[in-house]
């Protein structure tokens, strides 16, 4: 209970939570199946897997980046199988923070960092700035141990005030501009593999160009309760059920007995 309760507490006034995978069994799944795929064109010897994906820039072209994404996305991360190896690391703490009947992003999202490459950054941003609904949690799982501008940031909870008086006070509310004037505030997510981190991506959060000198591979999906209200992200185009309680399950296909006259 008192677990519960910290948890609970970090997540309200600071907005994010890193948390030891709950399975590592599916966790090292995950590892395995991402390396298969991105080993398959690349020639390389390497001591373990951490290695491989820690020097993964130094053994591709980065114009087959790309190409290694949406092929790992369609041959790993949106079957069924794998999308439930990603719900059990984290599945206690969702219980906790999101609730026990769930809908999953379908897609879950792959990021490949490499150091100083500037084609897939993301300049700060809240999600529900393009549309996401407040009562999605984003969970962020990183494949290699990841620190400063190898991770991504977020604004703290309690420093959000800051960012609600600038925002209104700044003529050109760029989200560059803005990020000058909030990154002393900002922290810089360190976390392990073996790790995940649970955050409120209703706070300004995003990455700068990795200056670290190793890649870093990571992937995030959002969860919500099933019946917490939708922003532009539906049901079944974009979420799909991934826990549901037998009554829900019920009362879904009933229908009331109709008397015809
Ligand atoms: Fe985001």
């Amino acid at each position: 209970m008192k677990y519960q309760k910290n948890i609970e507490k970090e997540f309200i006034n600071r907005g994010y939570c890193i948390q030891k995978v709950e399975n590592i069994k599916f966790l090292k799944k995950i590892e395995s199946e991402v390396y298969k795929s991105l080993k398959k064109n690349v020639k390389f010897k390497h001591k373990n897997i951490q290695e491989f994906f820690n020097n993964f820039h130094k053994y591709i072209d980065k114009n087959n980046l790309n190409f290694l994404r949406l092929n790992l996305i369609e041959n790993n991360l949106s079957k069924k199988k794998f999308k439930n190896y990603y719900y059990q690391i984290c599945k206690k703490t969702l219980e906790i923070i999101v609730g026990n009947e769930l809908v999953m992003q379908k897609g879950i999202n792959f990021s490949i960092q490499l150091p100083y490459d500037n084609s897939s950054l993301l300049t700060m941003h809240a999600d529900t700035w393009s549309g996401d609904s407040a009562y999605e949690a984003v969970i962020w799982l990183p494949l290699v141990n990841c620190y400063k501008s190898k991770s991504m940031y977020i604004l703290p909870a309690n420093k959000y005030k800051i960012f609600e008086n600038i925002f209104h006070k700044q003529k050109n509310k760029s989200s560059d501009n803005i990020f000058k004037k909030i990154k002393k505030h900002v922290k810089w997510i360190n976390i392990k593999f073996g790790e995940f981190l649970i955050f409120n991506q209703t706070l300004p959060h995003g990455n700068i160009i990795n200056k670290e000198n190793e890649t870093r591979i990571s992937m995030n999906c959002r969860f919500k309760s099933v019946f917490s209200p939708y922003g532009s992200k539906g049901i079944g185009d974009f979420f799909e059920p991934i826990e549901l309680k037998p009554i829900t399950k019920v009362a879904i296909n009933y229908e009331l007995p109709i008397i015809k006259k």
